[in-house]
């Protein structure tokens, strides 16, 4: 497999819901839901990529760090480096089913393993959605961290069982599709998310609990409080409100507020290991990758999955080298201009 032919497969499959452009920015899918697009404008996506671009490393090679360590641990199980497969699901519903479902979650959940890494699962307006997720998991005897709608907390709380039961590694909450209207129309409701709600969550369960969806410090703060074992600063890439600040930008502030409190991950416009590195420089310990293993899963299945996270995680090693990191405790702000 080569990124040539893997692009140019995807581009005849997705055609016309994602043209698998030469920089996956947002600009000519704007707009395009049921589509890979950013809502409305589609300037949540592309300030997504703007604040990653934003920011400059500091190229240095006057030192020893030649064969950087990317190995991370995320809840005790080591991972290849500290990236996953962020969760994305609907997929059949958003490109007219041309990647199906089934097909999506197993590439992902498989070509995640294959690189030595983690697959997030995620759910939508069909109670199948979620479904796909977990039964890939448990079939390929995988686990991973299945996201849930911030439907009533009744429902979470079974869906966290199921979760359980496919053997888990932790469970996410995407508070950020509060508002998805499809959702409501289809019988499952989803609505944002109170103190005593969010207490009730984590209470229910001894796996750690995610919040993913997180723009603003007074909430990563808020999520500390209850108990989350870590939030995602996300804003669902640019999907579901407009004209949000890009994540790379707000980061560094919520970064201050609640690391060491809990574990703080990102995720919105990444596409190079350049762009993993300045995500971690900026106050992230891991990210999640969206985008573009839709793209290796169309064009290539699980192993255009596996390509896809391998040719992120040799573009990290360069750019640590290239920037004097050793190991990822080594990775800090002085890496940016
Ligand atoms: C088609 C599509 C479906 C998605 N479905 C979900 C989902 O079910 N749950 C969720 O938490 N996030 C979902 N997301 C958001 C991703 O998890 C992630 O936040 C986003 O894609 C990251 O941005 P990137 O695609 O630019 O890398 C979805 C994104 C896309 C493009």
């Amino acid at each position: 497999m080569d990124i040539k032919h893997l692009r140019a497969n995807a581009r005849e499959r997705l055609r016309p819901y994602c043209r698998v452009c030469r920089e996956c920015n947002g600009k000519l899918c704007a707009g395009e839901m049921p589509g890979l697009g950013g809502t409305g404008s589609g300037f949540s996506f592309m300030n997504n990529i703007a604040a990653l671009a934003e920011h400059k490393l500091n190229l240095r090679t006057l030192h020893d760090a030649d064969s950087p360590d990317t190995l991370y641990t995320f809840l005790e199980k080591t991972i290849v480096a500290p990236l996953m497969a962020a969760p994305i699901t609907a997929i059949g519903m958003q490109t007219n089913g041309r990647l199906s479902d089934k097909d999506w979650a197993d590439a992902v959940v498989l070509g995640s393993q294959q690189a030595g890494t983690i697959a997030w699962t995620g759910d939508g307006p069909d109670p199948v959605h979620f479904q796909a997720g977990i039964e890939a998991l448990k079939k390929n005897g995988v686990q991973g961290v299945p996201v849930i709608k911030p439907r009533e907390n009744k429902s979470i709380l079974e869906y966290i069982k199921r979760a359980e039961e496919a053997g888990a590694l932790a469970v996410g909450i995407d508070v950020d599709a509060a508002g998805i209207i499809n959702m409501k129309a289809k019988g499952q409701p989803v609505s944002p998310k109170n103190e005593e709600q969010l207490r009730e969550i984590i209470e229910s369960t001894s796996l750690p609990v995610f919040l993913k969806g997180i723009m603003t410090s007074d909430e990563a703060d808020l999520a500390a409080k209850v108990g989350a074992a870590g939030i995602v600063v996300s804003n669902h890439g640019g999907r579901v409100l407009d004209h949000t600040p890009g994540t790379a930008e707000v980061l560094p502030e919520i970064a201050s507020e609640v690391s060491g409190r809990m574990l703080v991950l990102a995720d919105g416009g990444i596409r190079s290991g350049a762009d993993i590195l300045k995500m971690l420089a900026l106050g992230a310990d891991a990210v999640l990758i969206g985008r573009p293993l839709i793209i290796g899963a169309a064009g290539g299945g699980a192993e255009g999955v596996a390509f896809i996270l391998n040719k992120l995680v040799n573009e990290m090693k360069a750019a640590m080298i290239l920037t004097g990191c050793s190991s990822l405790a080594g990775i800090s702000n002085e890496i940016l201009r």
